[in-house]
């Protein structure tokens, strides 16, 4: 069992670049099932999610070479199951990305419920709720949802009841070989939804509208595949950009491989706190040289504030001078990362989906526990400039989407380490 032991108030300096977004490479790779034949992606992520995305696609018969440590080369000629198992399923619920592309190039998909996960209920209704629109079939048992077409899918119009990244995302892919014209009206408008789009149009794809709440997919007969580099991490940017405001010297920190019109709201939002974020051709430079103002967050569907930057946006807002409420509109259970940072010193109440948090002058290090990805990695920021040692425990959620998390760190100047500590059960 590993931990993430940080000592808390060595200033950070210099540069990190990030990896290719997680949320984009899982998708991405999925897609290849569409295109028979070798599809290159680069500038993928080496991390947890990714190679369970990988067992998926291999599972299925697709074979996976891995050319250098970010670009893997995805044959998917010879897949001949249309199955995401269980044990897959249960430790990414992104495996379900795979029943759009599969329905879309085979006409069936054998899919394990995901059942319930540490974000919430997390359903999958729209998604079932689009593709039946488009002629799909589902039966269920066994804890498996099965899909079929055996008419084909042919266009429609589908309007999401809300814009849900996941469900655009099958519905695009599954729409991309259907008969005649699908639109998708409110659709989720994420980056990482228009670098899907752009790759299936370089396979072949009609797809216009991605990145606009109506997306129109005009079907074709085949795909080819292609070679895709993969956009940069938004949300490990934003990740690190909090890092820089909190820990950062004079001189600030610079963190460049991704782009900073995908954090608009974030940025804004940082500004208006007081951090200061300066635009360069790689990313941004970030310091701060004062106090951090409060203000108040709600979580939306992008351009609005996303939820997988709430947990680190807590971070900053608990050392405001003065009160801050954060909002969170996406996900019920997201809030179980405030309880952790009480632990540090912070003065957090939770009513509903409001956090209601009172400025506090500083962390104390202390043993905490990551309750997901974002709050994993937000706890383990927060030690950067606690008093004293933060531990953070359950650092597999952490490993789930941030490349060298521990080595970037290290890289910028903080004094973190990895750590292998006895299970206290085995004591
Ligand atoms: C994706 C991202 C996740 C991010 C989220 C919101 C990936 C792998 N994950 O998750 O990091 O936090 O977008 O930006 O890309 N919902 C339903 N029924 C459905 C679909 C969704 O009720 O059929 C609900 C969900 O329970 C949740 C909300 O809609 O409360 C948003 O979900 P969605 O946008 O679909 O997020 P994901 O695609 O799961």
């Amino acid at each position: 069992m590993d931990i993430i032991r940080v000592e808390g108030g060595h200033a950070l300096a210099g540069a990190v670049h990030v990896s290719g977004a997680k949320n984009s490479a899982l998708k991405l790779m999925a897609a290849t099932l569409l295109a028979p034949g070798v599809t290159t992606l680069t500038n993928v992520p080496n991390i947890s999610d990714v190679h369970v995305m990988g067992k998926v696609l291999k599972r299925m018969g697709a074979t996976i070479e891995v050319v250098d440590e970010h670009s893997l080369a995805i044959d998917t000629s010879a897949v001949d199951s249309w199955e995401a198992p269980y044990e897959l399923v249960a430790k990414m619920r992104a495996s379900t990305a795979v029943m759009g592309p599969l329905l879309g190039r085979f006409g069936c998909a054998k899919i394990a419920m995901p059942g319930g996960c540490n974000l919430g209920a997390r359903k999958i209704d729209m998604h079932i709720l689009g593709l039946e629109a488009l002629g799909v079939e589902f039966d269920t048992d066994h804890g498996y949802i099965h899909a079929s077409a055996p008419q084909g899918l042919s266009g429609t119009t589908v309007t999401l009841e809300f814009a849900s990244v996941g469900a655009t995302e099958n519905l695009i892919m599954a729409s991309v070989r259907a008969e005649g014209t699908t639109v998708i009206d409110n659709a989720a408008r994420e980056p990482e939804i228009v670098d899907l789009a752009n790759m299936l149009n370089e396979m072949g794809a009609r797809i216009t509208g991605a990145g606009t709440p109506v997306v129109q997919i005009e079907g074709v007969d085949e795909l080819h595949p292609v070679t895709h580099r993969v956009i940069g991490d938004r949300i490990e940017a934003g990740t690190f950009i909090v890092a820089g405001a909190l820990a950062a010297g004079p001189e600030g920190i610079e963190v460049t491989g991704f782009s900073p019109a995908h954090l608009g709201m974030v940025l804004k939002k940082f500004e208006l706190m007081g951090i200061d974020v300066e635009r360069t051709d790689e990313g941004v430079r970030v310091h701060r040289a004062r106090g951090i103002r409060p203000v108040d967050i709600q979580t939306l569907p992008f351009p609005g504030f996303p939820t997988d930057m709430q947990a680190q946006a807590m971070v900053l807002s608990a050392l405001a001078e003065g009160s801050s409420v954060i909002t969170e509109n996406i996900f019920e259970n997201r809030f179980m990362f405030a309880s952790e940072l009480v632990r540090m010193g912070a003065d957090i109440r939770i009513e509903g989906h409001h956090a209601m948090i009172h400025g506090v002058d500083g962390y104390s290090g202390a043993q905490v526990t990551s309750p997901d990805l974002r709050g994993g990695a937000a706890l383990a920021v927060a030690g950067l400039i606690a008093e004293g040692y933060t531990e953070v425990s359950a650092i597999h959620h952490i490993d789930r989407g941030y490349e060298h998390f521990v080595e970037k760190l290290c890289a910028l100047g903080a004094h973190v380490e990895r750590v292998a500590v006895p299970d206290p059960i085995d004591d």
